[in-house]
């Protein structure tokens, strides 16, 4: 019998993935700070964060089919993200996760993976 390392797509289940980002974009949608850097419309902007997350975290890769390789840091250059901003998006990404049924070692796992990623996406002083 062949043993694998499941993903964390695989651990968490795509469901407890689009729940998470629903209830991300909640707090998004009610943030003075950050709302005024997303779209008006935000169901577009849900879905490729979802696609993405998807993708990122071992699932398929319908992120990249759509648009191309993430070069998240570079896309996200054309928003000013410094210390404050990426705070904001990590509270709203802590209180998702809270809000979330997913168990407390894959919460674990995921913070571990996002909280860097987010430091990361700091582009200004
Ligand atoms: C640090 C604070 C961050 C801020 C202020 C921020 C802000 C934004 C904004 C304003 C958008 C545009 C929404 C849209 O139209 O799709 C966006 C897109 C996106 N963000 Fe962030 N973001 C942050 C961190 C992150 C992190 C940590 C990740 C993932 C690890 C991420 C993943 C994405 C993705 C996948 C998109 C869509 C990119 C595309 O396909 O065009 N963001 N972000």
């Amino acid at each position: 019998m062949s043993e694998r390392v499941s993903s964390l797509y695989e651990r968490i289940g795509e469901t407890a993935i689009l729940q998470l980002v629903d209830h991300f974009y909640r707090g998004i949608a009610e943030d003075e700070l950050l709302r005024k850097m997303y779209p008006e419309d935000l169901e577009p902007a849900k879905n490729r964060l979802k696609l993405f997350l998807i993708q990122v975290l071992g699932g398929p890769r319908t992120y990249t089919d759509k648009r191309g390789h993430p070069m998240l840091r570079r896309r996200h250059f054309q928003w000013k993200i410094g210390e404050k901003e990426a705070t904001h998006w990590l509270r709203h990404m802590h209180k998702a996760l809270q809000q979330s049924e997913m168990a407390d070692k894959e919460k674990d796992d995921f913070w571990q993976y996002i909280y860097p990623s987010a430091l990361h996406m700091i582009n200004k002083t």
